[in-house]
């Protein structure tokens, strides 16, 4: 028996497969459909395991190749056949619906595994979807009309010191951050931030239960670490701790 160490984790009709049978791999989506399109092609959702791909019922450690090709389109056209070809992005959740898609793929991906990753950046484009996840990707392309499809592919780390290199960089700056803070005790006067710093602040579960001078620390820092252009994930993280730092003194 064929090992299976390929997962398509959103595999539609597998139109972008050469054998659409290969037995290497494990086909899983969230839906069995079968339609007839506009120009009367069968277009036939057949997966082995129907499953999210926010929550995959497969253990850690388990494929060599996992392929990622969501749904890309907030809006889909009035007769619906792009719905019902590619599916369709929750207007509200994409964000953490796609986040959670990449998590899952590298938990699901064996040491050293790839991940091929696919997205036609027609309404959404490429650098909102990879900023939804802290690893790095290898090799880049783009093909299709106007250049608009991205393959973008990434290799899950050997061990987990990627990870925490992260972990210990962001220690790092949490740490040096709070021996600043601590120092100099900005001060921050009440400011209108821009919408950004908003969107991470909301993402701080305990930021609100911090005194007021603190509220407006933590978001000067996060208005800080957007303009040098740190990616939004490790903004998160390290608002998180530096929370976590400021309750201690409240
Ligand atoms: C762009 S299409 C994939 C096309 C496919 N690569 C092909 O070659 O035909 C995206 C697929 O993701 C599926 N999908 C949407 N949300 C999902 C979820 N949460 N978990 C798993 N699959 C999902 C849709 O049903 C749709 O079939």
């Amino acid at each position: 028996m064929t090992e299976q160490t390929i997962l398509d984790m959103c595999c539609g009709s597998r139109m972008f497969w050469f054998d659409k049978e290969d037995e290497r791999a494990v086909f899983s989506d969230i839906r069995a459909e079968q339609h007839t399109l506009c120009d009367g092609r069968r277009l036939v959702i057949s997966p082995d395991v129907i499953a999210d791909f926010r929550a995959l019922p497969f253990a850690d450690d388990t494929f060599s190749v996992a392929v990622f090709d969501p749904p890309h389109l907030e809006r889909v056209g009035p007769n619906g056949w792009q719905g019902k070809k590619y599916g369709k992005l929750n207007r509200d959740t994409w964000r953490d619906d796609l986040r959670a898609g990449f998590a899952e793929a590298f938990r699901v991906l064996r040491p050293h595994g790839v991940l091929i990753f696919k997205w036609s950046e027609v309404q959404i484009p490429i650098k909102e979807i990879l900023a939804l996840t802290p690893e790095k990707p290898a090799v880049w392309q783009r093909t299709g009309k106007n250049d608009k499809t991205h393959w973008v592919s990434f290799v899950k780390g050997g061990d987990d010191s990627g990870q925490k290199d992260t972990d210990s960089l962001l220690q790092y700056a949490s740490h040096r951050i709070i021996e600043l803070e601590r120092l100099l005790l900005v001060d921050v006067p009440e400011t209108v931030w821009p919408a950004e710093v908003g969107m991470v602040y909301s993402q701080v579960e305990t930021a609100g239960d911090l005194p007021e001078h603190h509220q407006r620390r933590l978001k000067h820092h996060i208005n800080r670490m957007w303009l040098e252009k740190m990616p939004v994930p490790a903004i998160v993280t390290a608002a998180r701790s530096l929370a976590v730092a400021m309750e201690k003194y409240a």
